[in-house]
């Protein structure tokens, strides 16, 4: 059995500085890890945690070691990837004491566990909302699993290759979602994708592989299915995910009660 907590989107910013002038995302964060050590002694054993990016809102290296601080709480072995608010070069000078870290491109790794494999593919364009799967990030996946062999696949990656229904995320989506897909066609292991990004406990699949998309810990996208939805964000609900493998994937989501919008970006 292997046990993953899943935390996503936590934009830190240092205060006094508040994410659209609202949010205390270092605060917020902070509340979450104190969250979840309180639920340690009711989902103890964890093997590992995985943040699916957007760790920092503008990519600046004292948030990073800000969020560094908080993780490190935990005593857990933690995982980052990149999401669209990151910058590469800062997360890995932050970052690189951690063995998954590589010491230059894309921000992704594999790390085995007893009996799954965890894959985390960087799917940053920097500068760019939107995300991307290119042939490049194929050729890593295809490799990774390969060598996974018959284990099962927790494979992360920040852009969530579904479409939400919320417009304005939607439209910062990822590209590359078919080959992708090809590229898990190609494999008969059992694959559960995770992501961030949407800031909304979220259920898709991308060619019968399930897509559970985590939510943030810093604020929430409605559901909206308007096409002139408000672009905004609520203040909740916040939450982490637990994914669980014991003979067959379990994901469920764990989350802080209360939350008021929406509130414009
Ligand atoms: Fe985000």
């Amino acid at each position: 059995m292997s046990r993953i907590l899943q935390i996503s989107d936590p934009h830190i910013v240092i205060p006094p500085q508040k994410v659209s002038n609202k949010l205390e995302t270092l605060h917020l964060f902070e509340q979450m890890i104190d969250q979840i050590l309180g639920d340690m002694e009711k989902i103890s054993p964890v093997d590992a945690v995985i943040i699916t990016g957007d760790i920092a809102d503008t990519g600046d290296i004292q948030s990073y070691q800000a969020f560094k601080r908080q993780i490190e709480r935990l005593g857990i072995p933690y995982f980052v990837i990149p999401g669209n608010h990151d910058l590469r070069a800062p997360m890995r000078q932050c970052f690189q004491n951690l063995d998954s870290m590589p010491g230059s491109g894309k921000i992704n790794w594999v790390h085995d566990l007893q009996d799954i494999r965890i894959i985390g593919l960087d799917s940053l364009i920097e500068g760019q909302g939107g995300g991307l799967f290119d042939e490049d990030s194929a050729s890593y996946l295809n490799a990774a699993l390969t060598g996974a062999g018959q284990k099962p696949v927790l494979l992360a990656i920040h852009h969530p290759p579904i479409k939400s229904g919320i417009w304005f995320m939607d439209e910062i989506g990822l590209e590359g979602c078919e080959l992708l897909a090809e590229t898990l066609g190609q494999f008969t292991n059992e694959i559960r994708v995770i992501s961030g990004h949407l800031h909304a406990g979220i259920v898709g699949t991308i060619n019968g592989n399930v897509v559970v998309v985590g939510p943030s810990t810093c604020s929430a996208f409605a559901l909206d299915y308007r096409p002139d939805a408000p672009v905004g964000f609520m203040t909740g609900p916040r939450g982490y995910a637990v994914h669980d493998w014991d003979n067959g994937f379990c994901s469920d989501y764990n989350y802080i009660a209360g939350a008021n919008g929406p509130h414009g970006f």
